[in-house]
């Protein structure tokens, strides 16, 4: 009888035993959950998403039949960190306001080379659109920072330069104007050309 009491208990034993294990490993599955859940609204990106990426290819399209990608304007000299020679177009894609700025640079630039074959020497067009509603804190600014083929520019950790680029945002905060847009300051240092072909 004591044998048959004994097994009984160790039956339930193991019994609440493995059920209590499985309890745990619930709460730990649970708690697992919330820290990938944790982690992945921490990794959300603020630029350079899914969404950002077919809006610049859209855009580049846009940007290459209205004539901003090609039309020539005043080239400038500039510092950091855009191209040693520069020039800027605004004009109106979906009429909503664009700015476009090419940025040229490479081995002795100067701005007669550029002149004479703004290919070779095209790094980087970066763009400055209003989308409306898009960031009411940042003027509704959407930036990109595009490659001379249309392709784009990633930062150190392959996120692509498209969206609420934070580096873009910051730096012009600083514009006087409070619009985040420096050419229409006091201080602009060159004329903009605008694109008057405007497309609907
Ligand atoms: C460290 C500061 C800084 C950062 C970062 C920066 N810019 Fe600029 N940007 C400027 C300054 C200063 C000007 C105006 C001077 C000039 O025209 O060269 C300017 C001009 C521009 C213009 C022409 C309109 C204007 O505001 O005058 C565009 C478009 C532009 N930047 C886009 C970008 C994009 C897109 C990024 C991010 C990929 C970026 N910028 C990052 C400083 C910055």
């Amino acid at each position: 009888m004591k044998k048959v009491l004994l097994s009984l208990a160790s039956a339930l034993l193991i019994l609440t035993s493995s059920s209590f294990a499985d309890s745990m490993q619930k709460d730990t599955d649970k708690m697992m959950n919330i820290n990938s859940m944790e982690k992945m609204t921490k990794v959300k990106k603020s630029f350079g998403t899914k969404e950002d990426i077919i809006y610049a290819k859209y855009l580049w399209e846009k940007l290459e039949t209205s004539t901003l990608n090609s039309t020539p304007a005043t080239l400038y000299l500039g510092g950091p960190p855009h191209g040693k020679v520069r020039e800027v177009l605004e004009g109106k894609i979906d009429n909503q306001r664009v700015i476009v700025k090419r940025n040229y640079g490479g081995k002795d630039i100067s701005i007669n080379k550029v002149k004479n074959n703004r290919a070779k020497y095209l790094k980087a067009v970066t763009v400055m659109i209003q989308r409306k509603n898009y960031d009411p804190k940042n003027n509704d600014w959407f930036w990109i920072k595009y490659k001379a083929d249309g392709t784009l520019h990633m930062a150190a950790n392959k996120t692509k330069l498209v969206g609420k680029v934070k580096g873009c945002i910051s730096c012009h905060s600083s514009a006087s104007g409070n619009d985040l847009v420096f050419i229409h300051n006091k201080d602009a240092n060159a004329e903009i050309t605008l694109v008057n072909e405007m497309m609907k």
